[in-house]
Parts: C-alpha cells; structure tokens; sequence
C-alpha cells in the first residue's frame, strides 16, 4: 500500500478515532485535567487505549477486576465502566497522592462504590489478596513498577482462573524492549523488568499471550494480552 501521500502522523490517526468511535466525555477528560493538575505525570493510557479496556473487560465478562498501578484513576475508571454497577474493581497504588486524585475522579464519574484504591506497595497488597482467599479476579491490568511485572504475572496466575485474561501494559518502550537494560539505571532496569514480564508470559504454561505494538499519542509502544489456562 503506497501511503506516502499522506503526511498524517499517529498522533494525529488518535485524534481523528477519538473523534468518530469515542463519544465526547466530559467527565473523562476533566479527570484528566485534574491528574495533571494535580501534577501527576502524564503516564495514563490514552484515550483509544481506555476504552479499549473497557471493551476488553466487557468481551471478557469480566465482573471482578485488578489493576496494579493507579495514578490518577484514569484506566481505573474505564475498567470500572466495563465490569458495570454489578462489578468491582481493585486498584493498587502506592502513593497517597496518586491515590486521592483517583479517588476524587472516580466519584466524579460516579463509578466510586465499585472501586476499591488500595494503597501500598503492590507485591503487599497482592500477597493480602492471596491470604483473604477471595473470588478470583477475572481480568488484570499491570501498569506500575515495571521491574516486578514477572512478579505481578505470577500473582496474577494465583489471583485468577481459567480464561482470567492477563493485560500487561507498556511492553514495547519504543523498541527498548529488544536490547538488555544497564541494571545501574532506571531505563535499564524498568526495560529489564519489561522483559521479564514477556518471559514469564511466554514460558508459564498457566498462561497463553500474545502482544501487539501500538502508536498514538502516547508513541510507540504496546500491551500483552494472555488468559489463564
Ligand atoms: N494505570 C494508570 C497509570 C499507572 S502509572 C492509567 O493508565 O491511568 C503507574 C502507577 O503505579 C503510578 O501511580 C505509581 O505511583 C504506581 N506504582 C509504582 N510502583 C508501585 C508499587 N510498587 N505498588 C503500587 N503502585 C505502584
Ligand atoms: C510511561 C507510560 C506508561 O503507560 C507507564 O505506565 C509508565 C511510563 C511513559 O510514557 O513514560
Ligand atoms: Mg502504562
């Protein structure tokens, strides 16, 4: 396909899907607003990307999900939108901060009886998690510290059943994901936790994946998807 005859860039592809497949959200976009204002790093998926979690979590079914890695509750609450007012989602987060904007964006998008922010380090909250012995978890979003995502599968594989679909976000890091990271830096050692995230994906036999990469506004990146066998 000759497609040089379009100077379009995907930054430009997102905003023209979020304008024809997204409806406007005012909400969404003020909790946004308020994450950013309250001077959180602008690290949430993107706009296409949420709601694909969504829609990912109502294909699932899933009623019960688990997010590590909060921030300012933007993923949070388009995973709360597809588990429905029947559903429950858990989300951990380490820092009060990020915590408290969440918290507040989700009661403004009237989603906040069906989350729970847990706030910790999340290899605690999802050892608790493993002792309370609740219902499984149908659906994951790991999207924190990048260097226990090899951990964070692992608990998710205990936390889940089969057919729990294991969403893992930032696997691609504009390539950096081919090369081994200098574990002195913090690139270095967050790509090498990247990589030992596909690793366990790849060679668990509890778990099927595959990735695909992504472009927009958020550059070149991409998410895992796997199920729990
Ligand atoms: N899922 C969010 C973005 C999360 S950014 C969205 O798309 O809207 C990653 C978050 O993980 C940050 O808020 C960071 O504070 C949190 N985090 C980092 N390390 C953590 C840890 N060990 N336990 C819990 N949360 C952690
Ligand atoms: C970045 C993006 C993310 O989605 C994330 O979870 C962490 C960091 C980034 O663009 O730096
Ligand atoms: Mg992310």
């Amino acid at each position: 396909m000759d497609t040089s005859a379009t100077s379009a860039s995907p930054v430009d592809v997102d905003k023209f899907l979020v304008e024809k497949l997204l409806a406007p959200e005012p909400e969404m976009a003020a909790a946004r607003r308020r994450a950013h204002d309250a001077g959180l790093p602008h690290i949430e998926v993107s706009e296409v990307q949420g709601k694909f979690l969504m829609l990912l979590t109502q294909i699932a079914g899933a009623k019960r999900v688990l997010e590590i890695g909060t921030l300012g509750g933007y993923s949070t609450t388009w995973l709360a939108r597809g588990v429905g007012p029947e559903g429950h989602v858990t989300t951990c987060e380490y820092e009060p901060l990020h915590a408290r904007v969440a918290a507040d964006n989700l009661a403004a998008s009237g989603v906040e009886d069906r989350v729970e922010i847990r706030i910790g380090a999340a290899l605690d909250t999802l050892d608790s998690l493993l002792a309370e012995d609740g219902e499984p978890f149908d659906l994951f979003f790991i999207d924190a510290d990048k260097e226990n995502n090899a951990h964070y599968i692992d608990l998710a594989i205990m936390l889940g059943r089969p057919g729990s679909v294991i969403v893992v976000d930032n696997v691609v890091r504009e390539g950096a994901v081919l090369e081994e990271g200098d574990p002195l830096t913090d690139a270095g050692r967050l790509v090498n936790g990247v990589r030992r995230g596909i690793d366990v994906l790849g060679s668990n036999p509890r778990v099927d994946a595959t990735a695909l990469q992504t472009v927009g506004v958020k550059g070149w990146d991409g998410f895992a998807v796997g199920i729990i066998r």
